[in-house]
């Protein structure tokens, strides 16, 4: 194990993707890590591995975010197990296309549930258990935009981008709260096609990103302890366009 630790840092759906990208920096900075996923356990468990090779104590913690009992109980397991958690990264989400309509809640319910609710719960459950630290929401780039394919995640986003300003205000100087809006940094999920070179052609700085600039993006905010209540969009300029 690494001697000297910067605490942990609870990362929501870091099975795979950028979550796994952003758990597996964390614990090259120097925190411990509470790995959360929900269905990937097998991926979970590899990222875990990778994470051990470092040196890095990690703990697997799965929980479907989807039921807001669930998210309750896992903040509470986390601090149980880590004590110095000081760090929360909000990764967890659905994406999937609808329109808005009454007659079937369902995917309503889903994405206001995992991608809304459940980093509320989080945050406020983080708050009124650890003294100092930090939170990181991970919103969306299009938040900004009121036109969407994908309707419901909007709203959900566009609520965690509220929220994130709203709960920088409320936590004040024991928990800095800030949010990041990725554009083109991965391919879809949900084998949607992937058209990101074509829609890249359109944005000021005319290409995809990686996950690098998300990281950079985290140890930004980790390291500038005077700035709370910020979203920042890394998305070659997407969102002005
Ligand atoms: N990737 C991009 O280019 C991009 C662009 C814009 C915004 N974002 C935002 O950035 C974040 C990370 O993006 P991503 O592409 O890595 O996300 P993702 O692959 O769509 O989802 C990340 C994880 O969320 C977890 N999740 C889904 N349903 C869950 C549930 N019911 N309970 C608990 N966990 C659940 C899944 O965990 P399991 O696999 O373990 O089930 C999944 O691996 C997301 O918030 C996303 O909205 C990403």
């Amino acid at each position: 194990m690494k001697n000297k630790s910067k605490g942990t840092a609870l990362v929501t759906g870091a099975a795979k993707r950028l979550g796994q990208a952003v758990a597996l920096h964390l614990a090259d900075q120097g925190y411990s890590i509470a790995l959360h996923y929900n269905s990937s356990k097998a991926e979970a468990m590899k990222t875990a591995a990778f994470i051990y090779k470092k040196g890095v104590r990690c703990e697997l913690f799965a929980c479907d975010l989807a039921d807001p009992k669930e998210a309750l109980r896992l903040m509470a397991q986390v601090h149980q197990a880590f004590p110095d958690l000081n760090l929360l990264i909000n990764s967890a989400s659905i994406f999937v296309p609808n329109t808005f309509g009454a007659q079937d809640l369902t995917l309503f319910n889903a994405h206001w549930n995992i991608n809304f609710k459940a980093p509320y719960i989080l945050s406020c459950e983080f708050v009124r258990l650890v003294k100092q630290g930090g939170i990181i929401n991970f919103i969306d780039t299009n938040v900004v935009k009121n036109s969407s394919r994908y309707s419901d995640y909007l709203l959900s986003k566009k609520a965690l981008a509220e929220f994130t300003k709203m709960a920088a205000v409320s936590f004040g100087e024991a928990i800095r709260v800030n949010g990041i809006s990725p554009g083109m940094i991965l391919t879809p999920v949900n084998s949607q096609k992937d058209d990101r070179e074509i829609r890249a052609k359109k944005i000021p700085l005319k290409s995809v990103g990686n996950p690098q600039y998300i990281l950079d993006t985290i140890d930004f905010l980790l390291k500038n302890t005077y700035v709370t209540g910020q979203i920042i969009a890394v998305d070659g300029g997407e969102q002005l366009v």
